[in-house]
């Protein structure tokens, strides 16, 4: 029988004990967000790290964001990124994106993000109305759950050959696989996880890091 492991909370320890050091911007960011109602919504360093081996592993350098909120997704992939890396992070917040801008100031990533404040459907479009599509390496997917479906079909037409999309959040606590739940997070969290893994367009892998990220690569 072949191995498996539980992730438990020592196990998930032993994890964060072999990470990278944080970055210092990025542990003032956390600290700052950390008191912030929906707090919860930011990304973990181990997450973080993990989206930054695969960044650099696939060598990105144009990139999309759906869902900065304060910054740190944005600010972990400015990081990975080579120095004419570009990031179009879509967001409708302007209250908590404006929280990120001076971490990415700090940070000396600001000249590489470019944040459209619109719903990320209407950023996504027109990115493909005026010669997008083909031209991106990677996009992560971390706004409302509902908009997922839309988000993966515009990133995968955004997307060149094997390019990659990192969708947050696709085990949702564990509640896709609570029948009880019936909320429509976790029914369209549940309905697109179905169709990733039997989407012939992709090369998929649903990793349980963090709260579960969806990998696609596109064929
Ligand atoms: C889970 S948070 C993103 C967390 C972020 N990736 C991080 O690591 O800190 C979700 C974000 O999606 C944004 N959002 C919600 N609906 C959106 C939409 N229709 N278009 C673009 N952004 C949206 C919210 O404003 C919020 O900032």
């Amino acid at each position: 029988m072949s191995r498996w492991i539980k992730v438990d909370e020592d196990i998930n320890q032993y994890i964060n004990d072999h990470l990278a050091p944080e970055h210092p911007v990025l542990q003032e960011l956390h600290k700052k967000t950390s008191v912030m109602e929906g707090a919860g919504m930011q990304i973990s360093h181990e997450q973080a790290q993990f989206m930054s081996v695969l960044l650099k592993s696939i060598r990105a350098n144009n990139t999309l964001e759906i869902g900065v909120f304060t910054g740190y997704s944005t600010l972990i992939t400015a990081l990975a990124l080579p120095a004419d890396g570009r990031i179009i992070a879509c967001d409708i917040s302007e209250e908590w994106t404006n929280i990120a801008k001076p971490f990415w100031a700090a940070a000396g990533v600001s000249d590489k993000i470019e944040l459209r404040l619109a719903p990320a459907t209407q950023t996504l479009s027109e990115l493909i109305k005026c010669g997008g599509s083909g031209q991106f390496d990677f996009a992560f997917i971390d706004a409302d759950k509902t908009g997922y479906e839309d988000y993966y079909e515009l990133t995968l037409e955004l997307l060149r050959p094997g390019g990659l999309i990192a969708l947050d959040n696709c085990l949702w606590g564990g509640s896709v696989i609570d029948l009880d739940d019936q909320s429509e997070d976790t029914k369209a969290l549940r309905k697109l996880n179905d169709k990733i893994s039997s989407d012939r367009r992709v090369q998929a892998y649903l990793a349980p890091v963090g709260d579960g990220i969806y990998l696609a690569s596109k064929l």
